[in-house]
């Protein structure tokens, strides 16, 4: 391929996946296939995002998820047309969903050696009124060649992602993912010609920024260390940019995004009534926290790196920190400190 230093900017997405941009050395044609199986539900389900109100899939299904949550008419549409584009190729075994109390097995030929963890649509509370959501997806392989796939395949820790990335259905569609190494690289939406091309490549988070995103509303059930933080974040003292300015859309993948574009700090901690924050470690936290760190911030609950926590149920929860490494660095002290 090109010389790296020659800009790639335009260039689509299937383009970039064939020339081994974002591929992994050595990798079969099933990754590559797999990868494009992805952009091609982006396009699906951003197609559905974009019509919801007209196509009638707004709303609640009455049904109410493993997590407790009413199930929106769009959570089930996003989960499906993502079962069923992956389904498609052969080439991913099982899918572990925010949306599906169980494995989805997709193939059980040996020869289907990869995994996927997803949340199909992130920040549902916010379908009905029109605030951007997103889609978080990666991609695990299997140990070995095995026929199928078992819950001990997904109990792997968050650094052995082959791949991660999100779409966001923002003002306007991004795909950002990175595979293992590669860099992180956005591609935005042209829905006039229906294809992704590249926009940002390889995005690299400010060392620090002046944005924190937290849901202040929890504030009287946070820890000592976490109100203490927050207190600190506010004070006034232009040597640290400080009071930082607060932004919080209340979907996960809006709030982070901004985070890795602008810099600063997202954190979703424990809290008194969840021991455990809220987010989802195996499709929330660790696709985050590998796309974060290959953009060179970081990733903690507050006193560990997310990326090295082991599972041991596939929709266990942990708090979770993200951002330039500068403000996750002073938010762990606070933490610590307690
Ligand atoms: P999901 O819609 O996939 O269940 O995720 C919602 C999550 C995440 O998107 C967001 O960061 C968080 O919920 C917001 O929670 P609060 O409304 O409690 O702040
Ligand atoms: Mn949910
Ligand atoms: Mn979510
Ligand atoms: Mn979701």
């Amino acid at each position: 391929s090109l010389q790296p230093s020659i800009s790639r900017v335009g260039i689509t997405l299937e383009a970039y996946i064939l020339e081994g941009m974002i591929g992994l050395p050595g990798a079969t044609g099933a990754f590559t296939s797999l990868l494009n199986q992805i952009g091609l539900t982006a396009k699906l389900i951003t197609s559905k995002v974009r019509r919801a109100g007209l196509a009638n899939i707004l709303g609640y299904t009455g049904e109410t998820n493993v997590q407790g949550e009413q199930v929106q008419k769009l959570d089930e549409v996003a989960n499906e047309t993502l079962l069923n584009a992956l389904g498609r190729r052969g080439h991913c075994a099982a899918v572990a969903s925010e949306e599906l109390e169980e494995l989805r097995i997709l193939s059980t030929d040996p020869r289907a050696r990869y995994l996927v963890v997803t949340d199909p649509l992130d920040g549902s509370s916010n379908i009905d009124v029109n605030i951007s959501i997103g889609t978080i997806f990666g991609i695990l392989r299997k140990a070995e060649d095995k026929a199928g796939a078992d819950i001990s395949d997904f109990m792997r820790p968050g650094h052995e992602l082959l791949a991660a990335g999100y779409i966001l259905y923002g003002s306007s569609t991004m795909l950002v993912i990175t595979t293992a190494g590669s860099g992180v690289h956005g591609f935005t939406y042209d829905p006039t010609v229906g294809e992704f091309f590249l926009s940002h490549e390889n995005i690299r988070i400010p060392e620090r920024g002046a944005i924190y995103s937290i849901n202040e509303g929890n504030s009287a059930r946070w820890t000592e260390g976490v109100r203490r933080w927050n207190a600190w974040v506010k004070e006034e003292d232009k040597a640290t940019g400080r009071p930082y300015a607060c932004r919080y859309v209340g979907s996960l993948v809006a709030d982070a995004h901004r985070t890795l574009l602008k810099g600063g700090i997202f954190a979703y901690p424990a809290d008194q009534k969840s021991k455990n924050g809220k987010l989802r470690l195996l499709y929330e936290a660790n696709p985050y926290a590998f796309i974060f760190e290959a953009a060179g911030g970081r990733a903690s609950t507050g006193t560990e790196r997310i990326l090295d926590i082991t599972p041991t149920e596939l929709h266990q929860r942990v708090p979770l920190v993200l951002g330039s490494p500068h403000d996750v660095e002073i938010f762990e002290e606070f933490v610590r400190g307690a």
